[in-house]
């Protein structure tokens, strides 16, 4: 008789981060949002999220540290994986930490080679213009696409200890503009716009073929990122006033875990149904026996 192959099912790639400039041509906004676990990943995925920015804002919201500055390509691996391990049909995105390609171009594609082949990652994200140029090109000439940051570049400004909007000034716009086309040309397959006004990230959108993401850079932009924890309601303090809430999981976290303490202080959880039956007979047996 002849044997039937057993049938597999294809191991599906998942969508190549080039692909987003076909969105940009399609006219079609696209949505990111950060996340840094599997299930995290997974739950976006399922509300239809385009990319998945495994952003080192990690370093504030998963690893309690006061800036991006500390986080470490190990810390970036892990994170990536598990982002990676919980999706099959988004785009996910690397943020390179701070010191992983700022010393080299041989050091930038050695770093993004570990998070694209090691941890899954289909595109890195480097932060800045002037040598990140040469980096971005470096990175993407072995094959693996890269997107840009410009504008507020939270590695640079954490350092300089200033947060501010970038590009109000008509100078430091039009060199926004410039330092966008500049990535544009190194091969980046798309940009993240932070904290600019909007004239120019209308001007730099109009500039560029690949697709401009913007957090804090109003409407004009071909998608929007936000981050995980300000997005859910989870961050605590003050915010920045690009954050639009979309619900309040924090507070929805610490109303449940104080359910939970109560319940168990007073003995009400659990409750029999959380627990497992013995068969009448063998409880008797084992209750029957001498202590
Ligand atoms: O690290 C991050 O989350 C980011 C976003 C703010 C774009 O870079």
């Amino acid at each position: 008789m002849t044997k039937v192959p057993v049938p597999f099912s294809e191991p599906r790639p998942r969508p190549s981060a080039l692909d987003l400039v076909s969105l940009k041509s399609a006219g079609r906004r696209i949505v990111m949002v950060t996340a840094y676990d599997a299930t995290g990943a997974r739950l976006a995925e399922s509300a239809g999220v385009d990319v998945i920015l495994v952003g080192d804002s990690a370093g504030t919201t998963m690893l309690g540290h006061a800036s991006t500055v500390p986080v470490t390509m190990d810390e970036m691996l892990v994170l990536t994986a598990a982002v990676c391990r919980g999706t099959h049909q988004v785009v996910v995105v690397a943020d390179m930490p701070f010191g992983s390609y700022q010393p080299s171009n041989r050091m930038a594609i050695a770093n993004a080679v570990r998070l694209t082949k090691d941890a899954g990652a289909s595109a890195v994200k480097i932060e800045g213009a002037g040598p990140a140029v040469a980096r971005a090109r470096a990175i993407i000439g072995s094959g693996i696409p890269v997107v840009g940051h410009l504008g507020l570049t939270p590695q640079a400004a954490s350092l300089a200890g200033s947060f501010k909007a970038a590009g109000r000034r008509a100078s430091e716009a039009r060199r926004i503009v410039q330092d966008a086309v500049d990535l544009e040309r190194a091969g980046c397959c798309a940009l993240v716009l932070e904290a600019v006004p909007p004239p120019v990230s209308a001007r730099v959108t109009a500039a560029l073929r690949i697709p401009t993401i913007g957090i804090g850079a109003g409407a004009a932009c071909d998608g929007q990122v936000l981050v995980w924890h300000d997005l859910l309601g989870l961050t605590g303090g003050r915010l920045p006033r690009f954050v639009k809430q979309y619900a309040a999981l924090g507070e929805q976290t610490v109303a449940a875990l104080e359910a939970y303490a109560r319940e168990v202080r007073s003995g009400t959880f659990p409750g029999t149904e959380h627990t497992y039956a013995m068969p009448e007979e063998e409880r008797r047996a084992f209750e029957g026996d001498a202590v």
